[in-house]
């Protein structure tokens, strides 16, 4: 089992647990920072299925009365009309209406668990929640942090606000479960932390070929990449700083993204494209070390991610910026690779980032 703690003032500090096998256990868990009776478990269509019995038996061994509210899978549920679902069932009165006093936990992948944040931290004025998170892209980003949030027309996450968890629950056995490429989406924000924080953790997954060759350590990873993203959210909980070192790539990525219409690419995978172009861009502008870019690409593509997108028009690069949440005004906040395992924060007027991204990729 390893343990985490996340230092966060006004008593809104919080653990993160990883262990195998720690589904079976959230009842017991829950019970140390939650004093109530009554939980709602929030969950997919998918993920319902594979693992809600599992954690509300567990809550029920510990004495809780449970609610079991699902939505359906993906990302086009993750709109504000399903949260008015979700505030519905949590309001129900069958088996009981949700009061401050109670609880939520989201079960699921980064959907599940920026979304019910989401309901949890607007009904109400605030019900307290755990994340339960079963993705590897959930383990190691978005389950941490406190950042919940809907898609609005206009781009991803645009609706939201930060909301900490009471508590993370990891089990890496849920990984088992998840198709090869939403297991390697995943793995690409766990290269995205090797690329700004961590070299040793890069060179680690360096020396692994395949999924299988990953699986034993994947507890450390979760635990390595928890651990980076743990120290910088403690630094800069709202976002207006260091924390936008875990957006590498992610400027270009969102782009790509929007561009697939939110189909071609997943999460990771636009991620993955966009971590190669800005280091390719921070080669050209003598920033990056030459040879980064390569050795970056080399090591996505042994894990079958894509290392190259379409290249994005002008104008859909213009309207993605504008909603760039490293964005102010007419100058945007670029992460840019110094070296594998340092990454940079650098304000960029968006005019000379999308001539930048013309000229290079
Ligand atoms: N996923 C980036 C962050 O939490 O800041």
């Amino acid at each position: 089992m390893k343990k985490l703690h996340v230092n966060l003032s006004g008593g809104r500090d919080y653990d993160i647990f990883i262990e195998n096998g720690l589904l079976q256990k959230a009842g017991e868990r829950i019970k140390e920072v939650f004093q109530g009776e009554r939980i709602a478990v929030i969950t997919d269509s998918n993920v319902r299925p594979l693992y809600a019995d599992t954690v509300v038996s567990s809550l029920e061994k510990a004495g809780f009365a449970v609610k079991l509210i699902d939505f359906p899978a993906g990302e086009q549920s993750k709109n504000l009309e399903t949260v008015v679902q979700l505030y519905d069932g949590l309001l129900h009165p069958d088996p009981f209406p949700m009061t401050r006093g109670d609880l939520i936990v989201a079960l699921g992948g980064g959907v599940a668990g920026d979304m019910v944040g989401f309901a949890a931290a607007t009904l109400l004025r605030g019900i307290p929640f755990v994340q339960i998170p079963t993705t590897l892209l959930a383990q190691v980003d978005s389950s941490v942090g406190g950042k919940v949030a809907v898609d609005l027309k206009q781009g991803k996450n645009l609706a939201g606000m930060f909301y900490q968890p009471k508590q993370v629950l990891i089990d890496p056995q849920t990984l088992k479960t998840l198709s090869d490429r939403i297991f390697f989406d995943g793995l690409a924000e766990v290269i995205k932390y090797g690329m700004i924080r961590d070299e040793k953790l890069f060179q680690l997954l360096e020396g692994c070929k395949n999924r299988e060759e990953l699986l034993p350590h994947m507890e450390e990873i979760i635990r390595v990449c928890c651990h980076i993203k743990k120290e910088i959210v403690e630094q800069d909980e709202m976002d207006t700083g260091e924390r936008m070192v875990l957006n590498f790539g992610h400027t270009l990525g969102h782009a790509y993204e929007k561009l697939g219409h939110y189909s071609t690419y997943m999460h990771g995978e636009a991620v993955a494209c966009g971590m190669v172009a800005i280091c390719e861009i921070g080669e050209r502008q003598g920033i990056t070390p030459s040879g980064t870019a390569q050795r970056l690409r080399a090591l996505l593509s042994t894990f079958g991610l894509p290392v190259k997108a379409e290249k994005v028009p002008i104008k859909a690069l213009v309207e993605t910026l504008a909603y760039d949440k490293k964005g102010s005004g007419g100058s945007i906040t670029l992460v840019l690779c110094k070296r594998i395992g340092e990454a940079i924060l650098q304000k960029t007027s968006k005019e000379t980032f999308a001539q930048w991204v013309q000229e290079t990729i």
